[in-house]
Formats: structure tokens, C-alpha cells, sequence
């Protein structure tokens, strides 16, 4: 057992992190000899399929892993592994050089790292590598001996706990390289499963480039149309802005074609922000400000809500503030928290003789958070401060319960995210938080609840059965998901950041991880392909493109490219033959599901959904059109503009118990959360108010 300890020991905490127990190690070990010893019994020679011919006369004499598992331990010190590391490298059969394409080339690694295989005809992978790095050529050595002479299932069955034995060691295994190493690793499992004969799906993307955005599939063509939009729609926006001074403030999420329009018309007329809902009124705030003298908002009406009220706040309110439509444009996120499910679910916490706090998402209704205010002591969160948020709770109110809502999915990644944490070291979890421990966190587990019955009305688009194709078919790029996916896509992508190759949280995490890939990858002096899988709505595209080409074009790479990766579920997905006027179903772009039937996106112009809310198929973001809003612009200023009682939001001014309005009532929750990002503490009334409330 201290053996395997040892070999596990010099295993990185990432690959740890999900197989804690020692018992597990042992287990892995065991499969990984008999994996061997199956092996062993093909023989390790070289293949002989006819196109390695050549290759093979070159070939250096066959080196098995359990001799390269022996010399590595015989070898002692770090410095000697290292060395016979060196000597695996020379061993590598000589690489075409025509097979050193960008589709060979492994992502995530600092050199450049190329893999390449093919099947024999007796069913067994032979693999090849190469690098211009010497050391990662040894590794990319250690891989292809190890993993060649299997067949395409038990490459696949290669979990990388079985190279722990290898005993690489931290010295030789830096972090960087160790990131490499199981980014070499997942490249060869993907190529293993093309050879295997498995189907594997090629998602719409989009390439962008310093000087060319090339879009893959109907549905990123769309995408790519709206990024260059009608100039004479572009003009008549700015015309009716400037004039009559108008602000506008929109969600990511828009629909891609209203956001074309409104980033080419940001251009001219300074007063338009597309952001996440939380800085939406704090633009409009800069807005009035700045002399704008209404705002017109493009988002769900919990959002022009939160404008109204902040605005009012900030001391505009002779501001006026304008939704698009004359009716509800609701998010069914928002409304599970108006569910009688909702309040039977803060009973229950009100009624639990522990200490409790609310933590609510952000994008709810004033009302809501007035509401369950009353009912339990409640803060805001985003996607973005929800982990700390409720870490701090836990370390400032001992024995608190927290209850998390009412998203669902959020809720459920946020427990997944806190169980992964206990497996890390005390030290890790400091760095997180300075307050907590392994022990505390474990102990934490059993008082954070979530509610179960809060999630978007069309919430399939990273389901179970997309996540599925990508870990099979973009195993191997970067995965990016925020914190609102369903737990498959979410666990997916905590996977890959282990590597290195992810990132979850919100669509500004989003945002910062590709820029700062994509920061790494100028730095290095050849060309590159960046494969980012976007795991959230595809609205954020349009940021993304942007910020991309900005970067490309200051670093004056024409070499570099990142493809965006609009993963696509089936059922998000409906024959263009279905009636764009079931606002459940996506609308009419066109494109080719496997099997052949035609078919759109869920996310095609805005189409799709996340539980971001920017749901495509959701019918209430589409009222933001740009239709909408010209109508509304147009009415400003002029007699018409009675006719837009009906698309103020709602003021709520109607008295609580306590005689606050219900706005002045689900501020407080809000302002609670501002506390927090200021301080990093829960402010001491909201403490104050946690613990009276118990002892009343
Ligand atoms: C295929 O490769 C395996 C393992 O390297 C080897 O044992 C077998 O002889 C090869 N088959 C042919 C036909 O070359
Ligand atoms: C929910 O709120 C977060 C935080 O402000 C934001 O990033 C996200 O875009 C919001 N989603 C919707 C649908 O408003």
C-alpha cells in the first residue's frame, strides 16, 4: 500500500481530486498491470500495417512501459528521470514531417506537441508524437509506448490514475507539464475513438481570426451574419439615440442580430451597454449621468426592474426607464421563486431552529426578494461571488444553514463545486478561503441546501446527451461552462479545468479564460488553433468575437485562430418544417443532424437556451426586438409617448408589513450583496438580523 501511496503521491491534485480514497488507487493499479499484462501479451513490437513501412525501418528498437516504469524507478533522483526522460525522446520512431498539421497538434500544451494514429490489421493502435520540446517529446514517448499495441477500447479504458505508477514525479511532472502530459493523454483517447469507428459529431462553430471570422454549419453562419450588421439599421438606431438622448442598456443575451446591431451602433453613440444584468443598472446610472434623459432596456422585466429601482436610488428618478413590450416579458426562472414551492421551501428554513440565510440569484424579481426577505434573512449573489458568498456565511455565522435558489441547476453545481473542495488540501481551500479547512468544509456539506424545482422552461441545450458527444468528440479542447448548465455539461468542464483546458463560472469567467489562453497562445512564437467549446448561451458570442480579434489584431497574429464551439443538443433542435409559432421550439435556420434530418440549432438567432434565461426558444426574450425598440424610441418625446405607460416596469410601490415599499424591500437583499463585494464580509446587519431572528 505505501507503494502505490507513493506512485499516487506523485500524481497532481487535479487528478486526485474526484478519486480520493487510497482503496480506489489500489484498485486502478491493479487494472492498470492487468491492462499491462494484456498488453504485454500482443507484444510490444512495432506494427507492421503497410503505411508505417517506412516509419518502422527508422525506428528505434521498441521500449516496453513496464521497463520504462522499472528505469524511472531504478533511476532514483529527479535529475536521472529527467535525463532518462531524454533518452525515451531519442527513442520516439522519426514523425513525418507532412503530419505535422494543426489537426494533429495536441491544445493545452506549452510546446508544440503533435499525435497521430493508426490501426494495424489486427485491430491494435499504434501510435505516433512529437515535439519541439525535448522533455515533452519523453513524455509524448512514455504515452505512446504505454498506449500502443491496445486496441481502441482499452486505450479508451486508460484512465490517467493507471500512469500513476509511472512515477514520473513532481520534478519531472511540473504543473504545466503535467497539464500537458493528460492533454496528450485525452488527444490519444479521442483519436482511439475515431479509430474505434465511433460517430462523432461535429458541432456549428466559428473560426475567428485576426482578419476573417469563418463560420462552420447553418446555425454559426447566422451567428457570423449578425456580426455585420445593416448599416441602415445601424443608422436609424443611432439617429433616434443621439437625438433624443436616449440610453440602452441589454443583456449578453440578446437574440446575435440585435446585439450586431446595437455593438455597431455602440460605435457611434457612446450611451448603449450590453452586459450581464447586474452591471445593466450601473450603466444606466452612468447614463442619467451623462445626460440621458430615459433608458430603454433590452432584457427580461426583472432586470429593467433592478434599472428603475437603482436608478431611483442613485437619485434619477425624473429618468424615465422603458421595457419593449406592453406585456409580462417574464423569465421562468425568475417566476419558480414566485412558486407557492418557493415560499413552502423558506418556511421550512424559517422554521429550522438553526441560524439560516437566503442567498438568492440575482436575476429574480424585486418582489421575490422583498418577499423572501421577510420570510428569511436574504443576500443577493451572482454566478459570479455565489461560492464566496456562501463560504463566507459558513465562516462568519457558525452552525449557519444556508439555502440556495431558486435555480435549480446553479444550485446543484454549487454542492458539486463545495464536495469537490472537501477533496482538496487545507492549503488549496485557504487559497480559496482564508477561513476554511478541509474540515470545515466537509462539515459545511450537510447545511447547504438548494431549491429542486427552479429551472428554465427550454433547458436541454448541455444536457446529458450533448455532453456526451463532447466529452467524445472535443474531449480534448477547452471546455467552458457557467455556473447555470445542468450538472453534466458543468462536471465536464470542471474535469477539463483540472487539466487546465477549463473553466465554470460566469459568462465574465468566460470571457477572462479565453482571453487569457488566448494570451498565452500569442506569447508563443508558432501558429495556433484554440478549440473553445462554449458552454453557455451563444449570445456571448458576439463579446467573444470582439475581444478575440482585439487581441489578435494588437498582437499582430495572423496565426492564431480560435474556433468557438456551439455545442447542440438534439432537443434543442426541431426540423425546419416545425412551426416557428410554438415559441418552444426553435425557429428556421436550416442544418444537418446525424441521420441527415434537416434541422436548427436550438441558439440559431435567437434560438436555444441556457438558464441564463437568454433562452432562444424563450419566448420573452424575443420581445426585445429591434423592432421593438425603434417603436419605442419612436414614441419618445412625442405625443404617442402615452402609449408607453404600459411598457414602464413596475415600480412596486405598494407597502410591505413593515410599511417599506416592496422596492425599497428587495433593495435591501441587493444592497447586502454590494456589502460583500465591498468588504468580503456578510454586512452586520444582515448578521444581526440571521441571529435575532432565531432568538425572537
Ligand atoms: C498489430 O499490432 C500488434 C501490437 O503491436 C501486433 O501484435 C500485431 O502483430 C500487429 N498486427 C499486424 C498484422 O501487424
Ligand atoms: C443572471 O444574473 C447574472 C448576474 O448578474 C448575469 O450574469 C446573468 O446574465 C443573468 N441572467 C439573466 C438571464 O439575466
Amino acid at each position: 500500500m505505501a507503494a502505490a501511496l507513493a506512485a499516487f503521491a506523485t500524481v497532481p491534485q487535479g487528478l486526485r481530486a474526484n478519486r480520493g480514497l487510497t482503496t480506489t488507487v489500489k484498485t486502478r493499479s491493479v487494472s492498470l498491470v492487468s491492462k499491462l499484462t494484456s498488453k504485454r501479451k500482443y507484444g510490444l513490437q512495432q506494427c507492421s500495417a503497410t503505411p508505417t513501412l517506412a516509419r518502422e525501418a527508422l525506428a528505434a528498437p521498441p521500449v516496453s512501459i513496464d521497463s520504462i516504469a522499472e528505469q524511472l524507478k531504478a533511476a532514483g533522483g529527479p535529475k536521472e528521470r529527467a535525463q532518462l526522460l531524454l533518452e525515451l525522446a531519442k527513442s520516439l520512431p522519426p514523425f513525418p514531417a507532412d503530419a505535422r498539421t494543426m489537426a494533429n497538434r495536441v491544445m493545452g500544451c506549452t510546446a508544440q506537441v503533435w499525435v497521430d494514429a493508426e490501426l494495424n490489421s489486427s485491430g491494435r493502435v499504434q501510435f505516433s508524437a512529437d515535439s519541439d520540446s525535448d522533455v515533452t517529446r519523453g513524455l509524448a514517448a512514455v504515452l505512446v509506448t504505454a498506449l500502443s499495441g491496445l486496441t481502441p477500447a482499452q486505450v479508451l479504458e486508460v484512465e490517467p490514475e493507471d500512469l500513476a505508477e509511472l512515477q514520473l514525479g513532481p520534478a519531472v511532472l511540473t504543473p504545466s507539464r503535467t497539464n500537458g502530459f493528460l492533454n496528450m493523454l485525452e488527444a490519444m483517447r479521442k483519436r482511439a475513438r475515431v479509430l474505434s469507428g465511433a460517430f462523432l459529431p461535429t458541432f456549428p462553430s466559428l473560426r475567428v481570426s485576426a482578419d476573417a471570422i469563418d463560420p462552420q454549419g447553418t446555425f454559426a453562419i447566422a451567428q457570423a451574419k449578425y456580426l455585420e450588421p445593416d448599416p441602415a439599421q445601424v443608422d436609424a438606431l443611432v439617429k433616434v439615440l443621439s437625438e433624443k438622448r436616449i440610453g440602452l442598456v441589454a443583456h449578453f443575451y440578446m437574440d446575435p442580430q440585435v446585439q450586431g446591431v446595437l455593438s455597431a451602433a455602440a460605435e457611434r453613440w457612446p450611451h448603449i451597454h450590453i452586459s450581464d444584468s447586474l452591471v445593466m443598472a450601473d450603466s444606466a446610472v452612468r447614463m442619467a449621468e451623462a445626460g440621458c434623459t430615459s433608458v430603454a432596456v433590452l432584457g427580461v422585466d426583472f432586470m429593467s426592474e433592478n434599472v428603475r429601482a437603482i436608478l431611483d436610488e442613485a437619485g434619477h428618478a425624473d429618468v424615465a426607464v422603458y421595457r419593449m413590450a406592453a406585456a409580462d416579458i417574464g423569465c421562468s426562472l425568475a417566476e419558480a421563486a414566485e412558486a407557492p414551492a418557493y415560499s413552502a421551501y423558506l418556511g421550512a428554513a424559517a422554521g429550522n431552529a438553526a441560524p439560516a440565510l437566503h442567498v438568492v440569484y440575482i436575476n429574480t424579481s424585486l418582489r421575490t426578494k422583498a418577499l423572501a426577505h421577510a420570510q428569511v434573512p436574504t443576500i443577493t449573489c451572482t454566478s459570479s461571488n455565489v461560492v464566496q458568498t456562501v463560504l463566507q456565511a459558513f465562516a462568519q455565522v457558525p452552525g449557519i444553514n444556508v439555502y440556495y435558489g431558486p435555480d435549480t441547476y446553479m444550485g446543484a453545481n454549487l454542492a458539486v463545486m463545495l464536495r469537490a473542495v472537501a477533496q482538496m488540501s487545507d492549503e488549496e481551500i485557504r487559497a480559496l478561503h482564508p477561513e476554511h479547512n478541509r474540515e470545515s468544509v466537509r462539515a459545511l456539506l450537510p447545511r447547504l441546501h438548494y431549491f429542486e424545482s427552479g429551472t428554465c422552461i427550454v433547458h436541454h441545450l448541455f444536457g446529458a446527451e450533448v455532453s456526451q458527444l463532447l466529452r467524445e468528440a472535443y474531449g480534448d479542447a477547452y471546455l467552458t461552462a457557467h455556473f447555470e448548465v445542468p450538472g453534466e455539461m458543468f462536471a465536464l468542464a470542471m474535469e477539463a479545468k483540472k487539466r487546465g483546458m477549463g473553466v465554470v463560472g460566469s459568462t465574465q469567467n468566460i470571457l477572462d479564460f479565453i482571453a487569457a489562453k488566448l494570451a498565452e497562445a500569442v506569447e508563443r512564437p508558432f501558429p495556433d488553433t484554440l478549440q473553445v467549446v462554449l458552454g453557455t448561451e451563444s449570445g456571448m458570442v458576439t463579446a467573444i468575437v470582439r475581444k478575440v480579434q482585439a487581441m489578435l489584431r494588437a498582437a499582430g497574429r495572423l496565426d492564431v485562430t480560435v474556433e468557438i464551439v456551439f455545442p447542440v443538443a438534439s432537443e434543442a433542435i426541431t426540423t425546419s418544417a416545425n412551426s416557428p409559432a410554438d415559441p418552444s421550439q426553435g425557429a428556421s435556420a436550416g442544418g444537418t443532424l446525424p441521420g441527415g434530418l434537416p434541422v436548427v440549432p436550438g441558439p440559431a438567432g435567437g434560438e436555444g437556451c441556457s438558464a441564463e434565461g437568454g433562452c432562444a426558444s424563450c419566448p420573452y426574450m424575443k420581445m426585445n426586438s429591434l423592432d421593438a425598440l425603434l417603436g419605442v424610441c419612436a414614441k419618445i418625446g412625442t405625443p404617442g409617448e402615452a402609449l408607453l405607460e404600459a411598457f414602464r416596469p413596475r415600480a412596486y410601490t405598494e407597502p410591505m408589513a413593515d410599511g417599506r415599499s416592496i422596492a425599497a424591500a428587495g433593495c435591501e437583499p441587493i444592497l447586502y450583496m454590494r456589502g460583500f463585494q465591498a468588504s468580503k464580509r456578510l454586512p452586520d446587519a444582515l448578521v444581526a438580523d440571521i441571529l435575532s431572528r432565531k432568538h425572537a
